[in-house]
Protein backbone atom coordinates (compact mmCIF):
# COMPACT_ATOMS: atom_id res chain seq x y z
CA UNK A 1 0.00 0.00 0.00
CA UNK A 2 1.23 3.39 -1.05
CA UNK A 3 2.68 5.33 2.33
CA UNK A 4 2.53 9.57 1.80
CA UNK A 5 6.77 8.70 1.90
CA UNK A 6 6.26 6.82 -1.42
CA UNK A 7 4.08 9.63 -2.95
CA UNK A 8 6.50 12.12 -2.08
CA UNK A 9 9.44 9.99 -3.38
CA UNK A 10 7.49 9.56 -6.92
CA UNK A 11 6.66 13.73 -7.04
CA UNK A 12 10.32 14.50 -6.51
CA UNK A 13 11.61 11.80 -9.05
CA UNK A 14 8.59 13.29 -11.76
CA UNK A 15 10.32 16.55 -10.84
CA UNK A 16 13.72 15.80 -11.55
CA UNK A 17 12.58 14.28 -14.58
CA UNK A 18 10.58 17.11 -15.84
CA UNK A 19 13.99 19.41 -14.36
CA UNK A 20 16.35 17.26 -16.39
CA UNK A 21 14.34 17.68 -19.77
CA UNK A 22 15.29 21.23 -19.06
CA UNK A 23 18.90 20.42 -19.80
CA UNK A 24 20.63 23.29 -21.19
CA UNK A 25 20.32 22.59 -25.11
CA UNK A 26 22.13 25.29 -27.21
CA UNK A 27 25.25 23.75 -27.48
CA UNK A 28 27.33 25.41 -29.99
CA UNK A 29 30.22 24.01 -30.55
CA UNK A 30 31.84 23.58 -26.92
CA UNK A 31 35.00 22.48 -25.84
CA UNK A 32 34.88 18.38 -24.73
CA UNK A 33 34.42 17.50 -21.06
CA UNK A 34 33.21 14.37 -19.16
CA UNK A 35 29.57 13.03 -19.94
CA UNK A 36 27.00 14.01 -17.60
CA UNK A 37 24.80 11.66 -16.32
CA UNK A 38 20.80 12.39 -16.24
CA UNK A 39 20.09 14.28 -13.04
CA UNK A 40 23.32 14.42 -11.64
CA UNK A 41 25.53 16.53 -14.38
CA UNK A 42 29.35 15.59 -13.47
CA UNK A 43 28.40 14.92 -9.86
CA UNK A 44 30.27 11.73 -9.88
CA UNK A 45 33.40 13.33 -11.16
CA UNK A 46 32.92 17.01 -9.04
CA UNK A 47 32.45 16.38 -5.50
CA UNK A 48 31.01 19.05 -3.69
CA UNK A 49 33.41 20.32 -1.19
CA UNK A 50 36.58 19.23 -3.54
CA UNK A 51 35.11 21.14 -6.88
CA UNK A 52 38.55 22.81 -7.27
CA UNK A 53 40.58 19.86 -6.80
CA UNK A 54 38.07 17.96 -9.07
CA UNK A 55 38.25 20.82 -11.92
CA UNK A 56 41.93 20.35 -11.62
CA UNK A 57 41.86 16.95 -12.20
CA UNK A 58 39.36 17.34 -15.33
CA UNK A 59 41.88 19.71 -16.90
CA UNK A 60 45.08 16.86 -16.48
CA UNK A 61 42.63 14.68 -19.12
CA UNK A 62 40.70 17.36 -21.15
CA UNK A 63 42.96 20.27 -21.08
CA UNK A 64 42.86 24.21 -20.55
CA UNK A 65 39.52 24.20 -21.41
CA UNK A 66 36.87 22.16 -21.14
CA UNK A 67 32.91 21.83 -20.04
CA UNK A 68 31.38 20.81 -17.14
CA UNK A 69 27.91 20.25 -15.89
CA UNK A 70 27.65 21.60 -12.47
CA UNK A 71 24.27 19.16 -11.67
CA UNK A 72 21.78 18.57 -14.66
CA UNK A 73 21.00 22.04 -15.70
CA UNK A 74 24.27 24.40 -15.05
CA UNK A 75 27.26 23.80 -18.19
CA UNK A 76 29.98 25.45 -17.59
CA UNK A 77 33.09 26.20 -19.87
CA UNK A 78 36.15 25.87 -17.24
CA UNK A 79 39.59 28.09 -18.31
CA UNK A 80 42.53 26.63 -16.57
CA UNK A 81 46.18 28.16 -16.37
CA UNK A 82 47.75 31.69 -17.04
CA UNK A 83 47.39 31.22 -20.62
CA UNK A 84 43.83 30.33 -21.47
CA UNK A 85 42.76 32.51 -18.45
CA UNK A 86 44.68 35.86 -20.00
CA UNK A 87 43.96 35.30 -23.83
CA UNK A 88 40.38 35.27 -22.80
CA UNK A 89 39.19 38.09 -19.69
CA UNK A 90 42.36 40.09 -21.77
CA UNK A 91 41.94 39.30 -25.09
CA UNK A 92 38.30 38.97 -25.68
CA UNK A 93 38.00 40.98 -22.53
CA UNK A 94 34.03 42.68 -23.79
CA UNK A 95 32.69 39.63 -24.58
CA UNK A 96 33.97 37.67 -21.23
CA UNK A 97 32.73 40.98 -19.18
CA UNK A 98 29.41 39.22 -18.44
CA UNK A 99 28.65 37.94 -14.68
CA UNK A 100 27.68 34.07 -14.12
CA UNK A 101 25.67 32.89 -11.53
CA UNK A 102 26.48 32.37 -8.02
CA UNK A 103 23.73 30.39 -6.94
CA UNK A 104 23.65 30.99 -2.96
CA UNK A 105 23.78 34.64 -3.15
CA UNK A 106 21.74 35.04 -6.91
CA UNK A 107 18.49 34.73 -5.01
CA UNK A 108 19.02 38.15 -2.59
CA UNK A 109 20.91 39.65 -4.95
CA UNK A 110 18.52 38.90 -7.84
CA UNK A 111 21.05 40.18 -10.64
CA UNK A 112 21.56 44.09 -8.36
CA UNK A 113 24.53 45.80 -7.26
CA UNK A 114 27.46 46.56 -9.49
CA UNK A 115 29.12 42.58 -8.35
CA UNK A 116 26.12 41.05 -9.88
CA UNK A 117 24.68 42.61 -12.60
CA UNK A 118 24.98 42.84 -16.50
CA UNK A 119 24.84 44.66 -19.37
CA UNK A 120 24.11 48.56 -19.09
CA UNK A 121 22.93 48.02 -15.55
CA UNK A 122 26.50 46.82 -14.59
CA UNK A 123 28.17 49.43 -16.87
CA UNK A 124 26.34 52.56 -15.09
CA UNK A 125 26.95 51.03 -11.54
CA UNK A 126 30.52 50.73 -11.71
CA UNK A 127 31.24 53.92 -13.06
CA UNK A 128 29.29 55.49 -10.27
CA UNK A 129 30.98 53.37 -7.76
CA UNK A 130 34.54 53.96 -9.12
CA UNK A 131 34.15 57.50 -9.21
CA UNK A 132 32.61 58.13 -5.98
CA UNK A 133 35.52 55.55 -4.48
CA UNK A 134 38.05 57.41 -6.22
CA UNK A 135 36.98 61.15 -5.52
CA UNK A 136 36.47 59.93 -1.78
CA UNK A 137 40.44 59.96 -1.66
CA UNK A 138 41.01 55.50 -3.02
CA UNK A 139 44.70 55.92 -4.17
CA UNK A 140 44.86 59.54 -3.57
CA UNK A 141 46.67 61.01 -0.21
CA UNK A 142 43.15 61.26 1.79
CA UNK A 143 42.54 57.34 1.35
CA UNK A 144 45.86 56.46 2.88
CA UNK A 145 45.54 58.51 5.99
CA UNK A 146 42.35 56.51 6.61
CA UNK A 147 43.77 53.37 6.18
CA UNK A 148 47.41 54.22 7.90
CA UNK A 149 44.19 55.77 11.49
CA UNK A 150 42.59 52.74 11.27
CA UNK A 151 46.10 50.62 11.18
CA UNK A 152 47.01 52.40 14.30
CA UNK A 153 43.80 51.51 15.94
CA UNK A 154 44.35 47.92 15.40
CA UNK A 155 48.22 48.17 16.82
CA UNK A 156 46.96 49.27 19.99
CA UNK A 157 44.16 46.67 20.03
CA UNK A 158 46.89 44.18 19.68
CA UNK A 159 48.99 45.74 21.76
CA UNK A 160 45.86 45.42 24.67
CA UNK A 161 46.57 41.46 24.17
CA UNK A 162 50.22 41.84 24.39
CA UNK A 163 51.64 38.49 26.54
CA UNK A 164 48.35 36.46 25.70
CA UNK A 165 47.72 34.48 22.88
CA UNK A 166 45.30 35.50 20.46
CA UNK A 167 43.26 34.72 17.67
CA UNK A 168 43.43 37.70 15.38
CA UNK A 169 40.50 37.09 13.27
CA UNK A 170 38.08 39.27 14.58
CA UNK A 171 39.98 42.21 15.17
CA UNK A 172 41.71 42.52 11.51
CA UNK A 173 38.53 41.78 9.90
CA UNK A 174 36.79 44.76 12.14
CA UNK A 175 39.42 47.08 11.36
CA UNK A 176 39.27 46.03 7.35
CA UNK A 177 35.13 46.78 7.90
CA UNK A 178 35.97 50.19 9.29
CA UNK A 179 37.85 51.38 6.36
CA UNK A 180 34.73 50.27 3.91
CA UNK A 181 32.45 51.29 6.33
CA UNK A 182 34.06 55.21 6.73
CA UNK A 183 34.57 54.76 2.69
CA UNK A 184 30.73 53.99 1.87
CA UNK A 185 29.19 55.04 4.81
CA UNK A 186 31.00 57.59 6.89
CA UNK A 187 31.33 55.88 9.57
CA UNK A 188 34.04 54.05 12.25
CA UNK A 189 33.03 51.92 15.04
CA UNK A 190 35.12 50.87 18.33
CA UNK A 191 36.46 47.26 18.36
CA UNK A 192 34.46 47.11 21.24
CA UNK A 193 30.66 47.45 20.02
CA UNK A 194 29.07 44.85 20.33
CA UNK A 195 26.31 45.48 17.37
CA UNK A 196 29.66 46.08 14.76
CA UNK A 197 31.38 42.89 15.80
CA UNK A 198 28.25 41.32 14.81
CA UNK A 199 28.18 42.93 11.40
CA UNK A 200 31.62 41.78 11.28
CA UNK A 201 30.38 38.13 12.37
CA UNK A 202 27.93 38.11 9.59
CA UNK A 203 30.29 38.68 6.91
CA UNK A 204 32.51 35.69 8.11
CA UNK A 205 29.04 33.50 8.52
CA UNK A 206 28.37 34.72 4.53
CA UNK A 207 32.01 34.13 3.48
CA UNK A 208 31.98 30.40 5.43
CA UNK A 209 28.68 29.48 3.83
CA UNK A 210 29.07 29.80 0.54
CA UNK A 211 31.85 28.42 0.51
CA UNK A 212 31.12 25.28 2.63
CA UNK A 213 30.51 21.88 0.65
CA UNK A 214 26.78 22.69 0.93
CA UNK A 215 27.86 25.79 -0.59
CA UNK A 216 28.96 23.56 -3.49
CA UNK A 217 26.27 21.47 -3.48
CA UNK A 218 23.46 23.97 -3.82
CA UNK A 219 25.81 24.96 -6.99
CA UNK A 220 25.33 22.77 -8.24
CA UNK A 221 21.02 21.47 -7.40
CA UNK A 222 19.86 25.17 -6.55
CA UNK A 223 16.92 24.62 -8.74
CA UNK A 224 16.11 22.14 -6.53
CA UNK A 225 17.47 23.10 -2.74
CA UNK A 226 16.20 26.86 -2.85
CA UNK A 227 12.43 25.06 -2.16
CA UNK A 228 14.08 22.33 0.37
CA UNK A 229 14.68 23.48 4.10
CA UNK A 230 18.51 23.31 4.87
CA UNK A 231 21.73 25.36 5.83
CA UNK A 232 20.63 28.33 2.93
CA UNK A 233 18.30 29.64 6.17
CA UNK A 234 21.69 30.47 7.99
CA UNK A 235 23.08 32.18 4.84
CA UNK A 236 20.16 34.48 4.68
CA UNK A 237 20.19 34.84 8.48
CA UNK A 238 23.96 36.17 7.70
CA UNK A 239 23.15 37.72 4.63
CA UNK A 240 19.78 39.67 6.53
CA UNK A 241 22.26 41.29 9.07
CA UNK A 242 24.56 42.76 6.73
CA UNK A 243 20.83 44.09 4.44
CA UNK A 244 19.22 45.35 7.76
CA UNK A 245 22.16 47.89 8.96
CA UNK A 246 22.59 49.00 4.76
CA UNK A 247 19.28 49.81 4.67
CA UNK A 248 19.39 51.60 7.89
CA UNK A 249 22.05 53.41 6.68
CA UNK A 250 20.58 54.34 3.28
CA UNK A 251 17.89 55.76 5.25
CA UNK A 252 20.17 57.67 7.73
CA UNK A 253 21.81 59.08 4.63
CA UNK A 254 18.48 60.16 2.46
CA UNK A 255 17.46 62.20 5.58
CA UNK A 256 20.46 64.16 5.86
CA UNK A 257 21.73 64.46 2.91
CA UNK A 258 22.62 67.83 1.50
CA UNK A 259 22.74 68.47 -2.23
CA UNK A 260 24.48 71.67 -1.97
CA UNK A 261 27.87 69.92 0.16
CA UNK A 262 30.61 67.24 -1.95
CA UNK A 263 29.31 63.55 -0.83
CA UNK A 264 30.84 62.42 2.50
CA UNK A 265 31.10 58.54 1.15
CA UNK A 266 30.04 56.22 -2.11
CA UNK A 267 26.15 56.44 -0.60
CA UNK A 268 25.82 60.29 -0.55
CA UNK A 269 27.52 60.47 -3.66
CA UNK A 270 24.92 57.79 -5.33
CA UNK A 271 21.97 59.46 -3.93
CA UNK A 272 23.45 62.67 -5.00
CA UNK A 273 23.59 61.19 -8.69
CA UNK A 274 20.38 59.22 -8.23
CA UNK A 275 18.87 62.94 -7.17
CA UNK A 276 20.27 63.98 -11.03
CA UNK A 277 19.23 61.56 -13.00
CA UNK A 278 15.88 61.13 -11.49
CA UNK A 279 13.68 62.23 -14.88
CA UNK A 280 15.87 59.39 -16.97
CA UNK A 281 13.70 56.84 -17.75
CA UNK A 282 17.13 54.79 -18.23
CA UNK A 283 18.69 55.44 -15.68
CA UNK A 284 19.97 52.36 -13.03
CA UNK A 285 20.63 54.07 -10.42
CA UNK A 286 17.63 52.89 -7.95
CA UNK A 287 17.26 52.33 -4.43
CA UNK A 288 17.52 48.38 -4.98
CA UNK A 289 20.99 49.05 -7.00
CA UNK A 290 21.67 51.04 -4.31
CA UNK A 291 21.30 48.94 -1.72
CA UNK A 292 23.23 45.65 -2.99
CA UNK A 293 26.00 48.01 -4.26
CA UNK A 294 26.27 48.95 -0.33
CA UNK A 295 25.83 44.94 0.99
CA UNK A 296 28.21 43.83 -1.20
CA UNK A 297 31.01 46.88 -0.58
CA UNK A 298 30.84 45.96 3.42
CA UNK A 299 30.77 42.39 2.91
CA UNK A 300 33.88 42.40 0.16
CA UNK A 301 35.70 44.89 2.30
CA UNK A 302 35.53 42.75 5.12
CA UNK A 303 36.52 39.37 4.67
CA UNK A 304 38.35 39.85 1.55
CA UNK A 305 41.65 41.99 2.59
CA UNK A 306 41.21 40.74 6.59
CA UNK A 307 41.54 37.23 5.28
CA UNK A 308 44.21 37.38 3.34
CA UNK A 309 46.70 39.72 6.15
CA UNK A 310 45.30 36.93 8.51
CA UNK A 311 47.40 34.35 5.92
CA UNK A 312 50.30 36.07 5.53
CA UNK A 313 50.64 36.23 9.47
CA UNK A 314 50.20 32.61 9.51
CA UNK A 315 53.29 32.38 7.02
CA UNK A 316 55.25 34.33 9.50
CA UNK A 317 54.80 32.14 11.93
CA UNK A 318 55.31 29.14 10.60
CA UNK A 319 58.43 30.61 8.47
CA UNK A 320 60.87 32.89 11.71
CA UNK A 321 63.23 33.33 9.16
CA UNK A 322 61.15 35.02 6.87
CA UNK A 323 59.34 37.54 9.47
CA UNK A 324 63.11 38.19 10.85
CA UNK A 325 63.87 39.37 6.81
CA UNK A 326 60.67 41.48 6.63
CA UNK A 327 61.20 43.47 10.18
CA UNK A 328 65.29 43.91 9.47
CA UNK A 329 64.32 45.69 6.25
CA UNK A 330 61.52 47.66 7.79
CA UNK A 331 63.70 48.81 10.34
CA UNK A 332 66.80 49.87 8.03
CA UNK A 333 64.13 51.39 5.56
CA UNK A 334 61.46 53.37 8.34
CA UNK A 335 63.30 53.04 11.37
CA UNK A 336 60.89 52.61 14.35
CA UNK A 337 58.88 55.56 14.43
CA UNK A 338 57.94 56.65 11.01
CA UNK A 339 54.48 55.00 10.13
CA UNK A 340 54.67 53.16 6.81
CA UNK A 341 53.05 55.26 3.75
CA UNK A 342 52.42 54.03 0.50
CA UNK A 343 56.07 55.52 -1.19
CA UNK A 344 57.90 53.60 0.81
CA UNK A 345 56.43 50.82 -1.16
CA UNK A 346 59.22 50.66 -3.40
CA UNK A 347 61.88 51.13 -0.50
CA UNK A 348 60.67 47.78 1.28
CA UNK A 349 61.07 45.23 -1.75
CA UNK A 350 61.68 41.88 0.26
CA UNK A 351 57.84 43.18 1.77
CA UNK A 352 56.52 43.32 -1.06
CA UNK A 353 57.78 40.14 -2.64
CA UNK A 354 56.02 38.39 1.23
CA UNK A 355 53.05 40.12 0.65
CA UNK A 356 52.14 39.27 -3.06
CA UNK A 357 53.93 35.23 -2.58
CA UNK A 358 51.50 35.25 0.39
CA UNK A 359 48.82 36.16 -2.00
CA UNK A 360 49.35 34.10 -4.76
CA UNK A 361 50.11 31.00 -2.41
CA UNK A 362 46.67 31.74 -0.49
CA UNK A 363 44.82 32.09 -4.44
CA UNK A 364 42.00 33.74 -2.17
CA UNK A 365 38.88 33.04 -4.57
CA UNK A 366 40.16 30.07 -6.26
CA UNK A 367 37.93 29.14 -9.17
CA UNK A 368 37.47 32.81 -9.68
CA UNK A 369 34.08 34.39 -9.71
CA UNK A 370 31.92 32.95 -12.44
CA UNK A 371 31.55 34.89 -16.08
CA UNK A 372 29.31 34.61 -18.98
CA UNK A 373 29.75 35.48 -22.63
CA UNK A 374 28.10 38.96 -23.29
CA UNK A 375 27.76 37.44 -27.06
CA UNK A 376 28.30 34.57 -28.78
CA UNK A 377 32.11 34.25 -29.35
CA UNK A 378 34.88 31.94 -30.99
CA UNK A 379 37.32 31.16 -28.76
CA UNK A 380 40.34 28.54 -29.25
CA UNK A 381 38.35 27.01 -32.17
CA UNK A 382 35.20 26.67 -29.88
CA UNK A 383 31.40 28.75 -30.72
CA UNK A 384 30.56 29.35 -27.52
CA UNK A 385 26.83 31.04 -27.27
CA UNK A 386 25.99 33.88 -25.74
CA UNK A 387 25.34 33.16 -21.56
CA UNK A 388 27.63 30.66 -21.33
CA UNK A 389 29.37 30.57 -17.58
CA UNK A 390 32.84 30.58 -17.73
CA UNK A 391 34.87 29.68 -14.60
CA UNK A 392 38.42 31.12 -14.93
CA UNK A 393 40.48 29.45 -12.34
CA UNK A 394 42.41 32.15 -10.98
CA UNK A 395 44.26 29.56 -8.60
CA UNK A 396 45.35 27.45 -11.45
CA UNK A 397 46.90 30.70 -12.89
CA UNK A 398 48.73 32.09 -9.11
CA UNK A 399 49.44 27.80 -9.29
CA UNK A 400 50.72 27.38 -12.55
CA UNK A 401 53.53 25.47 -12.85
CA UNK A 402 54.65 26.66 -16.32
CA UNK A 403 55.49 30.23 -14.81
CA UNK A 404 55.92 29.49 -11.24
CA UNK A 405 58.26 26.73 -10.29
CA UNK A 406 57.32 24.31 -7.22
CA UNK A 407 54.35 26.60 -6.94
CA UNK A 408 53.01 24.52 -4.03
CA UNK A 409 55.93 26.36 -2.19
CA UNK A 410 56.12 29.78 0.04
CA UNK A 411 58.84 31.46 -1.77
CA UNK A 412 58.99 35.16 -1.77
CA UNK A 413 62.24 35.04 -3.80
CA UNK A 414 60.13 34.19 -6.71
CA UNK A 415 59.41 38.33 -6.77
CA UNK A 416 62.89 39.65 -7.10
CA UNK A 417 65.26 39.97 -9.36
CA UNK A 418 69.14 38.87 -8.95
CA UNK A 419 70.01 42.39 -7.02
CA UNK A 420 67.21 42.09 -4.56
CA UNK A 421 64.59 44.71 -6.63
CA UNK A 422 61.18 43.55 -6.55
CA UNK A 423 60.18 42.17 -9.81
CA UNK A 424 56.29 41.63 -11.17
CA UNK A 425 54.77 38.45 -12.46
CA UNK A 426 52.16 38.85 -15.44
CA UNK A 427 50.26 35.72 -13.88
CA UNK A 428 49.92 37.15 -10.02
CA UNK A 429 46.03 37.72 -10.96
CA UNK A 430 44.65 37.32 -7.51
CA UNK A 431 42.33 40.22 -8.52
CA UNK A 432 41.41 38.60 -11.94
CA UNK A 433 41.96 40.91 -15.22
CA UNK A 434 39.80 42.21 -18.49
CA UNK A 435 36.98 44.48 -17.77
CA UNK A 436 35.66 42.98 -14.93
CA UNK A 437 38.54 42.99 -12.67
CA UNK A 438 38.09 43.43 -8.71
CA UNK A 439 36.52 47.07 -8.53
CA UNK A 440 38.87 47.01 -4.75
CA UNK A 441 42.12 46.19 -6.15
CA UNK A 442 43.36 49.68 -5.24
CA UNK A 443 42.12 49.43 -1.82
CA UNK A 444 42.72 45.96 -1.32
CA UNK A 445 46.66 46.39 -2.48
CA UNK A 446 47.51 49.86 -0.21
CA UNK A 447 45.02 48.16 3.24
CA UNK A 448 47.27 45.45 2.68
CA UNK A 449 50.52 46.98 2.09
CA UNK A 450 49.49 49.55 4.79
CA UNK A 451 47.95 47.10 7.39
CA UNK A 452 51.17 44.54 7.25
CA UNK A 453 53.93 46.78 7.24
CA UNK A 454 52.16 48.76 10.41
CA UNK A 455 51.76 45.46 12.17
CA UNK A 456 55.26 44.21 11.76
CA UNK A 457 56.97 47.36 12.41
CA UNK A 458 55.43 47.54 15.45
CA UNK A 459 55.89 43.77 17.02
CA UNK A 460 57.41 40.67 17.09
CA UNK A 461 55.16 37.86 16.00
CA UNK A 462 55.08 34.43 18.19
CA UNK A 463 52.72 31.47 17.75
CA UNK A 464 52.25 29.30 21.39
CA UNK A 465 53.01 25.81 19.12
CA UNK A 466 55.94 24.98 17.33
CA UNK A 467 56.49 26.01 13.38
CA UNK A 468 56.15 23.06 12.34
CA UNK A 469 53.21 22.35 13.72
CA UNK A 470 51.62 25.26 11.93
CA UNK A 471 49.06 24.14 9.18
CA UNK A 472 48.74 25.65 5.79
CA UNK A 473 45.81 23.94 4.53
CA UNK A 474 42.87 25.77 4.27
CA UNK A 475 39.81 24.72 6.98
CA UNK A 476 37.31 25.85 4.04
CA UNK A 477 37.93 25.67 0.49
CA UNK A 478 34.91 25.96 -2.25
CA UNK A 479 34.60 30.08 -3.82
CA UNK A 480 36.76 31.23 -1.11
CA UNK A 481 39.97 29.54 0.15
CA UNK A 482 40.29 30.01 4.50
CA UNK A 483 42.89 29.52 6.38
CA UNK A 484 42.32 27.76 9.54
CA UNK A 485 42.30 29.46 12.91
CA UNK A 486 45.73 30.01 15.23
CA UNK A 487 46.35 31.80 17.91
CA UNK A 488 49.26 34.48 17.97
CA UNK A 489 50.96 36.75 21.16
CA UNK A 490 53.01 39.38 20.52
CA UNK A 491 55.71 41.57 21.71
CA UNK A 492 56.87 45.33 21.07
CA UNK A 493 59.92 46.10 19.89
C1 LIG B 1 42.64 40.70 -1.28
C2 LIG B 1 41.54 41.35 -1.58
C3 LIG B 1 40.64 41.08 -2.75
C4 LIG B 1 40.69 40.10 -3.71
C5 LIG B 1 41.70 38.98 -3.86
C6 LIG B 1 39.57 40.33 -4.60
C7 LIG B 1 39.28 39.55 -5.71
C8 LIG B 1 38.21 39.78 -6.56
C9 LIG B 1 37.88 38.94 -7.68
C10 LIG B 1 38.63 37.69 -8.08
C11 LIG B 1 36.78 39.49 -8.27
C12 LIG B 1 36.03 38.92 -9.47
C13 LIG B 1 36.52 39.57 -10.73
C14 LIG B 1 35.98 38.84 -11.95
O1 LIG B 1 34.77 38.92 -12.22
O2 LIG B 1 36.76 38.16 -12.61
C15 LIG B 1 36.43 40.67 -7.54
C16 LIG B 1 35.37 41.50 -7.88
C17 LIG B 1 35.00 42.59 -7.12
N1 LIG B 1 35.62 43.07 -5.99
FE1 LIG B 1 37.29 42.32 -5.15
N2 LIG B 1 38.87 41.43 -4.17
C18 LIG B 1 39.49 41.93 -3.06
C19 LIG B 1 39.12 43.04 -2.33
C20 LIG B 1 38.05 43.85 -2.61
C21 LIG B 1 37.68 45.01 -1.81
C22 LIG B 1 38.40 45.54 -0.59
C23 LIG B 1 36.56 45.53 -2.39
C24 LIG B 1 35.80 46.74 -1.93
C25 LIG B 1 35.79 47.86 -2.55
C26 LIG B 1 36.24 44.70 -3.56
C27 LIG B 1 35.19 44.93 -4.42
C28 LIG B 1 34.91 44.16 -5.54
C29 LIG B 1 33.80 44.41 -6.43
C30 LIG B 1 32.75 45.52 -6.29
C31 LIG B 1 33.86 43.44 -7.43
C32 LIG B 1 32.90 43.26 -8.60
C33 LIG B 1 33.45 43.95 -9.84
C34 LIG B 1 32.52 43.83 -11.04
O3 LIG B 1 31.78 42.86 -11.14
O4 LIG B 1 32.57 44.74 -11.87
N3 LIG B 1 37.17 43.70 -3.64
N4 LIG B 1 37.31 40.84 -6.48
Amino acid sequence: METPGTWALLLVLLLLVLLTLALPRTRGHLPPGPTPLPLLGNLLQLRPGALYPGLLRLSKKYGPMFTVYLGPWRRVVVLVGHEAVQEALEGQAEAFSGRGMLATLDGTFDGHGVFFSNGERWRQLRRCTMLALRDLGMGKREGEELIQAEAQCLVEAFQGMEGRPFDPSLLLAQATSNIICSLTLGLRFPYEDEDFQALVRAAGGTVLGVSSRWGQTYEMFSRLLKHLPGPHTQLLGYLSVLATFAVQQVQRHKESLDSSAPPCDVVDAFLLKMAKEQHDPSTELTDKNLLMTVIYLLFAGTVTVSTTVRYTLLLLLKYPRVQERVREELIRELGASHAPGLRDRARLPYTDAVLHEAQRLLALVPMGVPRALTRTTCFRGYTLPQGTEVFPLLGSVLHDPEVFEQPEEFNPDRFLDADGRFQKQEAFLPFSLGKRVCLGEGLARAELFLLFTTLLQAFSLDSPCPPGALSLQPAVSGLFNIPPAFQLQVRPH
